[in-house]
């Protein structure tokens, strides 16, 4: 390796990232880009080309491990190839995955090089050099995430006009069916002035929306500018005096954590969408207690009407689970009754799945496959026809869109309206990163289609 003065020549290496899971993964994964880049490593569209794979893993529903271990199976052949040619493979295991089963993983597939925590990627270039040094396998698996915040390098990889930002990870709920509180630990929010110095650097850089992510997002708790705990609503307004920043969302919330004065900045903070989501996971009383969601069918229904006498045509999507344990057809019929009465513009519907080592796993009564196939069909029917309705009272509408990339046909974009539907429009890949005014003329089953108005200035955020 040639050296000048004091900086070592990096010869370029290329690196390959495959994400699985929530939206936290795919920022995790930008940041570990970010921090390999330095090291000389660019991204590489396929594993093939990579001289270095990373899995970022999910643990939240089953088969997720197994699905690793194929995976890691085929990289092995690749690795054992490259190796015949006289080249190197570095394999590791990154995200939630990595974090639950630790040494099991290198047991099982000797390939792979190091295992990383979600809360210890940071020690990423190290782990490299470990593993160059030392020539075995690594694993890091247990670091708070406050050093992993203090030690990430500024955000170099943004992708387009929307970004998302770690605000907040973790979570102390211990929902009974739930593996998070085990992957990604306890509560931990980032300081306001970290992040709003992430913003500023994203909006440098031409984003235009910020997506606020946590598992328990609106549980946030982070030190303020003044040195108090500031909530989310707090750190939202100081977000949106960021001139040039048009938009923010979060996610994902917890009903009992929507607080009066977050529910309050819905209806003056403009910056902030009308859309939220907050999973529900069931309409029964008796199976949200059995999953110690800590509120009541009542509780939900009361939030969503206030949130909407705030902020009248607010989006509102959730996650559901069918099937959990003792789950009965009385139950279920619950959870399609809290449907109708809510009214939902999107939804995630799940059959539950035993997680090894939450509570719910070890219940007794657990509920038959293929009943739970039948209530999940009739749930995501239920919710399908509810996006239809939703999307189609757009129609006509005037809704302002953030392009965000080039359509597949010659001169169409793609954006965002404020509800998170995805739009498209004819001649409009020249306003990529703009917001424009777009009519709704057309509706499919996942995006609407519309007409930009050129000439047109943004007056108002119109209702659906
Ligand atoms: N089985 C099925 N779905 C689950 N989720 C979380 N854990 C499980 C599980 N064990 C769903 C919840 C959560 C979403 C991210 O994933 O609905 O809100
Ligand atoms: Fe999991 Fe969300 Fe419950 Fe936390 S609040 S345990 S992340 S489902």
């Amino acid at each position: 390796m040639a050296s000048f003065g004091d900086k070592t020549f990096q010869p370029m290496r290329k690196l390959f990232i495959k994400t699985y899971g929530c939206q936290m993964n795919v920022y995790d994964s930008a940041r570990m880009a970010d921090l390999l880049a330095p090291l000389g490593y660019a991204p590489a569209d396929a594993a093939a080309d990579a001289d270095m794979v990373i899995l970022n893993t999910c643990h939240i529903r089953e088969k997720a491990a197994e699905k690793v271990f194929s995976e890691l199976g085929k990289l092995k052949e690749l690795k054992d190839e490259k190796a015949d040619e006289g080249r190197q493979m570095v394999i590791a295991v990154a995200g939630c995955v990595a974090q639950a089963e630790g040494a099991e993983i290198v047991r099982r597939q000797k390939a792979v090089d190091i295992v990383v925590g979600p809360q210890s990627y940071h020690r990423l270039p190290e782990l490299i050099a470990r593993i160059a040094r030392e020539k075995g396998h690594v694993l890091e698996t247990d670091f708070p995430a406050q050093d992993k915040f203090d030690s990430l390098p500024e955000q170099t990889s943004v992708a387009g006009p929307s970004a998302l930002l770690t605000v907040q990870e973790g979570c102390d709920k211990f929902c009974t069916f739930c593996v998070v509180p085990y992957t990604r630990g306890a509560e931990y929010s980032r300081p306001v002035t970290q992040i709003l110095n992430e913003a500023r650097g994203f909006v440098v850089r031409g984003v235009r929306e910020i997506t606020l992510l946590g598992q328990n997002v609106n549980a946030y708790s982070g030190e303020g500018l003044d040195g108090e705990r500031w909530s989310l609503a707090r750190l939202i307004r100081e977000l949106a005096k960021i001139d040039g920043l048009a938009r923010i969302r979060y996610m994902t919330s917890h009903p009992r954590d929507m607080g009066d004065d977050l529910i309050a900045a819905h209806g003056e903070i403009e910056q902030l969408m009308p859309y939220l989501h907050l999973p529900v996971q069931s309409g029964s009383d008796g199976i949200l207690r059995a999953m110690n969601r800590q509120h009541t069918r009542d509780d939900y229904l009361r939030l969503a009407d206030r949130i909407r006498a705030i902020r009248p045509g607010l989006a509102l999507s959730s996650d559901f689970i069918v099937g959990f344990p003792g789950e009965s057809d009385r139950d279920f019929e619950d959870t399609l009754a809290l449907v109708r009465a809510v009214g939902f513009a999107s939804a995630f519907s799940f059959k539950y799945s035993a997680r090894p080592g939450t509570p719910a796993a070890a219940a007794a009564k657990q509920v038959p496959e293929d009943m739970k196939s039948a209530r999940l069909e009739a749930l995501q029917n239920l919710l399908l026809e509810q996006q239809r309705t939703f999307n189609r009272g757009c129609v006509g509408m005037v809704l302002p869109v953030l392009f965000e990339k080039p359509g597949r046909k010659q001169g169409q974009a793609i954006g965002r309206s404020p509800y998170l539907q995805a739009v498209h429009a004819e001649n409009a890949d020249h306003l990529i990163g703009d917001i424009r005014d777009v009519k709704v003329e057309e509706v499919f089953p996942n995006s609407l289609k519309g007409a930009l108005l050129e000439n047109t200035r943004r007056i108002r955020e119109a209702a659906c």
